[in-house]
C-alpha cells in the first residue's frame, strides 16, 4: 500500500548534474537486457558470477571474479514460506514469533499501562514505548544472549490510531503526546528458561524524544547556521525526530538517524517575505522545508516548529544522533561530521587501518549515497575519551556505467566547494551536505535506504534502492524508469593504492538483485516464488546472511515481508510475512544468533477513529486497535535463526 515514505519523497535534487553514468550508459539497451535477459529461472540473483554472464556489458559481470570465486556461504536451513495477506506475523515451520514492547507498553514494568481506546495522556506516553517502531539494536548485558538492552527507533505516528479522535480539535496536549510517541526507547529485556523475552525493571530504561536536551559535536557545532535565539551558541539542540533505520557502533552506542525532519516544520507565511536569508531559503528548498510540511500540527501549539519564526531551527535536524544506551544519564550527541540529509541509517565497519567507516543513504528520490571515514583509528580515539566521529572525511558516491565508481570528498576549499559557492568552512558543508554533493555530480539514486556491510569482508557492502516511480531517465545504477519495485546494489571497495579496503576512494559495483514480480517480469531478477518489492531494511548478520525487509508495494498486493539471502550463491528465501498495512523493518540478534528482534511498523494504518481496526488488529487480536511492536523470533529448538 502507499506508505508515508512513498508519499513524502518529492524530488528535491536539482537533477542538473549529468553524471558520467548517464553518458556512458546506453539505457535503452540496458533495459532490454534487464527485461529480456533472464529467461532461465535458475538465475536468481546477481550472485558472484552467477548472473553476470547474462549481460554482455556493464557493471554486472565482474564482481564474482574479483572476489576470487564464491564460497558456499551461509546455509538457509528452513523452508521458504509463501507470500501472504494474513493479518499476522508468519515465520517458517520450526520457528516462533512473539510480539513484545508494543506502542503504549510501559518501558519499565509497573509504568502506565496502555489503554485500548488510545486515551493515554502525554505524561503516560513519555513512559511508554513510542509509535512507528523502526531500526532496533541489541546491546548485551551480563549473560548477553538472554539479557540485554534494546534501543528502538520510533519514526512517526499514525494519528488516527494515536488518539481516540485522530487529528480533531488539536491541543498542546496532543502535540506533547505526539512528540512523546516519537524518538527512541531504551528497554532492558531478559529471556526466561522457556525462551520468552520480556522487559525488566531497569534504571537504564529511558525515552528520548523531540524534547530531550542534546549537544552538537563536529564541524557544525557552534556554526553560524545552527544558532537560534534560544541557543545563541549553536551548541545545544533540543530533541530529534523521525528516527529511521539501522545504526550501531563497534564501541557500543546507537547511531539513530533523523530522516524526514522537514515535514514537521511550518511556514505560516512564505519565508523570504519574512526576512529569511536567500541562503536559508536555498537550504529549505533543497531539504523540503516549506508550507505546512507533512501536516503535523506541532507548530500550532509549539512555536519552535515555525520555520518562519525560527529560520535556522530546521538546520538543527537531519543529523545522526549518537546515544550511549548503557548510560541513562548520557546526553545524546548530534554528530555533524556525518552530514545533514534525510538520514535513513548508518552501517559502520572498520578499515584495515582501524578507522571507522560509516555508510549512509539519503532517502529522497534522486538523492545520494554517502560514506564517512574517521580521521584516526576508532579504538585509539575511544581510549583517549574522544569520539572518532567528529573528524574525518565525508564522501558522496558516483556510480559509473562501466561498473566502477568514485567517492567524492566533500571538503571545504576542495574542488567546487569554495567560499563563493557558500562553502567557506566544513560546517557549511555539514549543514548543506546535499548542496555540496550536487556540485560534485553525485549519482541521483532511487531512494537509498539501508546499507549493510559484510562481517568478514568490510570492503563489501550493499544498499537498498527502494523505488522511484518518478524516474524518467535511467542511469547505470538506476536502470529502470518508473522504478516501482526497487533494487539492491553491491559494491567492492578497491583501488591500486589501498587494495580492498573501505577507505578506498574508488569501488566496483554490480546489481545484487532487481526486485519485482520475479522471473524477469518488469526486469526483476528474483525467483517468482520469492518475489518482493520496495526493499528497505537490510542487514548482514555476523554469520553472513543478508536480511532484506520491505516497505511498500509488493507483487500481488501481498503484505510486507522479510527475506534472507546467501549472497555467495544467490539463494533467496522468504522468512517472514507481516500483518495488514505494515512495514517490516529493524533487525538485530543476540550474539549467539538464537534470538532475533525485528520491528513491525504502522500495522493497520488505514484504520480511522471510527474504525481503528479496519486495516489490522495485530498484535492483540480481533477487535483490538493495531499497534506497532517489536517481534522476537526464535527457533523452537533454540538454534541459530536462519541457519
Ligand atoms: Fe524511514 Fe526511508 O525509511
Ligand atoms: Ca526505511
Ligand atoms: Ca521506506
Amino acid at each position: 500500500m502507499a506508505t508515508f515514505d512513498d508519499s513524502e519523497n518529492d524530488v528535491l535534487s536539482p537533477m542538473t548534474a549529468t553524471p558520467l553514468t548517464d553518458m556512458l550508459n546506453a539505457s535503452v539497451e540496458r533495459r532490454k537486457v534487464l527485461a529480456g535477459g533472464f529467461a532461465s529461472a535458475a538465475v536468481l540473483l546477481f550472485g558472484n558470477g552467477v548472473a553476470g554472464a547474462q549481460t554482455t556489458s556493464g557493471p554486472t559481470s565482474t564482481l564474482g571474479t574479483r572476489l576470487g570465486g564464491k564460497t558456499a556461504g551461509p546455509s538457509l536451513g528452513f523452508d521458504s514460506i509463501a507470500a501472504s495477506t494474513v493479518d499476522d506475523v508468519i515465520v517458517p515451520s520450526g520457528y516462533n514469533a512473539k510480539a513484545i514492547l508494543a506502542w503504549g507498553d510501559p518501558i519499565r514494568p509497573g509504568g502506565p499501562a496502555f489503554v485500548g481506546d488510545a486515551s493515554n495522556s502525554s505524561a503516560d506516553q513519555e513512559q511508554q514505548l513510542g509509535m512507528g517502531h523502526d531500526g532496533v539494536q541489541y546491546f548485551p548485558l551480563e549473560d548477553g544472549n538472554r539479557h540485554g538492552l534494546l534501543a528502538i527507533n520510533h519514526e512517526y505516528t499514525t494519528n488516527n490510531l494515536l488518539f481516540p479522535d485522530g487529528d480533531a480539535d488539536w491541543t498542546s496536549e496532543k502535540t506533547l503526546k505526539e512528540q512523546a510517541a516519537h524518538g527512541l526507547s531504551v528497554v532492558e529485556v531478559e529471556m526466561d528458561d522457556d525462551g520468552n523475552w520480556a522487559p525488566v525493571d531497569s534504571d537504564r530504561a529511558r525515552r528520548i524524544t523531540p524534547n530531550t536536551p542534546m549537544t552538537f559535536a563536529g564541524p557544525a557545532a557552534g556554526h553560524r547556521l545552527v544558532k537560534t535565539d534560544a541557543d545563541p551558541e549553536g551548541m545545544t539542540p533540543v530533541g530529534m525526530v523521525n528516527q529511521c533505520g539501522n545504526g550501531m557502533t563497534p564501541w557500543g552506542t546507537v547511531l539513530t538517524t533523523e530522516e524526514n525532519f522537514n515535514g514537521y516544520f511550518w511556514e505560516e507565511t512564505e519565508g523570504a517575505a519574512e526576512g529569511i536569508s536567500a541562503e536559508q531559503a536555498g537550504i529549505n528548498a533543497r531539504y523540503g522545508v516549506s508550507g505546512q510540511g507533512f501536516g503535523y500540527q506541532w507548530a500550532s501549539t509549539d512555536e519552535r516548529w515555525r520555520a518562519d519564526l525560527n529560520p535556522q531551527e530546521p538546520n538543527r535536524f537531519g543529523w545522526i544522533v549518537e546515544i550511549d544506551p548503557y548510560d541513562p544519564d548520557s546526553t545524546p550527541v548530534k554528530r555533524t561530521a556525518l552530514g545533514r540529509f534525510k538520514h535513513e541509517g548508518a552501517a559502520v565497519t572498520t578499515s584495515r587501518s582501524g578507522r571507522a567507516v560509516v555508510y549512509m543513504g539519503d532517502d529522497q528520490r534522486f538523492d545520494y549515497l554517502y560514506k564517512f571515514v574517521s580521521k584516526r583509528p576508532w579504538k585509539t580515539e575511544i581510549d583517549a575519551g574522544r569520539s572518532p566521529l567528529d573528524e574525518g572525511t565525508l564522501y558522496a558516491a558516483v556510480f559509473n556505467g562501466d561498473g566502477t565508481g568514485q567517492w567524492q570528498p566533500l571538503e571545504a576549499g576542495r574542488g567546487p566547494l569554495t567560499s563563493d559557492k557558500g562553502f567557506a568552512d566544513q560546517g557549511d558543508i555539514c549543514v548543506k551536505t546535499r548542496l555540496a554533493a550536487d556540485l560534485y555530480g553525485a549519482t541521483p539514486m532511487d531512494r537509498p535506504e539501508w546499507t549493510a556491510v559484510h562481517p568478514d569482508r568490510p570492503y563489501e557492502g550493499f544498499v537498498t534502492l527502494t523505488n522511484n516511480t518518478r524516474r524518467t531517465k535511467a542511469n547505470a545504477a538506476n536502470p529502470r524508469i518508473e522504478n516501482r519495485w526497487g533494487h539492491i546494489i553491491r559494491w567492492d571497495e578497491t583501488s591500486h593504492a589501498t587494495g580492498r579496503d573501505p577507505e578506498s576512494t574508488t569501488f566496483r559495483w554490480e546489481f545484487f538483485a532487481i526486485a519485482g514480480p520475479g522471473d524477469g517480469a518488469d526486469g526483476s531478477t528474483v525467483p517468482v516464488q520469492e518475489a518482493f518489492g520496495s526493499p528497505d531494511g537490510l542487514w548482514m548478520d555476523p554469520r553472513g546472511r543478508l536480511w532484506i525487509q520491505t516497505d511498500g508495494g509488493q507483487p500481488d498486493d501481498a503484505n510486507n515481508q522479510m527475506l534472507v539471502a546467501n549472497t555467495e550463491t544467490g539463494e533467496l528465501k522468504r522468512f517472514l510475512t507481516g500483518p495488514g498495512d505494515c512495514e517490516v523493518t529493524g533487525v538485530a540478534q543476540t550474539p549467539d544468533g538464537t534470538s532475533m528482534f525485528i520491528s513491525i511498523q504502522h500495522p493497520g494504518d488505514s484504520g480511522s477513529p471510527e474504525d481503528p481496526t479496519a486495516g489490522s488488529s495485530w498484535p492483540d487480536g480481533p477487535g483490538n486497535r493495531p499497534r506497532p511492536a517489536t517481534v522476537v523470533i526464535r527457533r523452537d529448538d533454540g538454534g541459530v535463526v536462519g541457519e
